[in-house]
């Protein structure tokens, strides 16, 4: 059998551990270690400026209009998704709160069968309606006192306004009224 023995010029040659292909190996780690480095640079400073800036809660407005006076019925509207009883008397508007005053579950408006006489503050007053918490039994009077369940204080009232552009009714949130309260359109 015919064996090459390896010429004594290539023994000679230096011996190296990769030649090329090893610098483009090293130069490639390197390549590597930096991309990773500027990475976890890039993120810490991400972190950094983004602990700067607040988070935005987006609420919605606490005075909003709800329309135009012609769209309400005589009697009441409730405005759901702002938990709202508006009353119309004619031309006579105002705004009770549909929000339990103890834990904040919405109260429902119940029509009583017959008129009942109720004596509110020292004042006899006649009731159609009142209004009923569904969680924890607090009961209040058409015009927001309550006298059952564990509701301490009475359903708010808000101020009505008319909007000088539009003439739609503002109600402002930010602006409680007594019960006493009527805007007149
Ligand atoms: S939330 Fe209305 S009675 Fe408790």
């Amino acid at each position: 059998m015919k064996t090459t023995k390896p010429s004594p010029d290539a023994a000679r040659q230096p011996h190296t551990t990769g030649g090329e292909g090893g610098q483009t190996r090293r130069s490639f780690l390197d390549r590597l270690g930096l991309g990773t480095l500027l990475t976890a640079i890039a993120g810490q400073t991400w972190m950094m400026v983004r602990a700067l800036v607040p988070n935005v809660l987006y609420e919605p407005s606490l005075r909003f209009k709800v329309g135009t006076p012609d769209r309400f019925p005589e009697g009441v509207t409730f405005l759901e998704d702002r938990r709202l009883f508006i009353f119309r008397n004619q031309k006579m508007f105002y705004a009770i709160s549909g929000v339990c005053t103890h834990l904040g579950c919405t109260v429902k408006m119940i029509q009583l069968n017959q008129p009942q006489k109720v004596e509110i503050r020292g004042k006899l007053t006649e009731e159609r309606w009142e209004f009923h918490c569904p969680c924890h039994g607090s009961k209040f009077y058409a015009e927001g006192t309550p006298y059952a369940g564990p509701a301490p204080t009475p359903l708010a009232w808000y101020r009505l306004e008319v909007a000088a552009d539009d003439g739609q009714l503002i109600v402002n949130l930010m602006e409680p009224v007594n019960q006493d309260f009527r805007l007149t359109v």
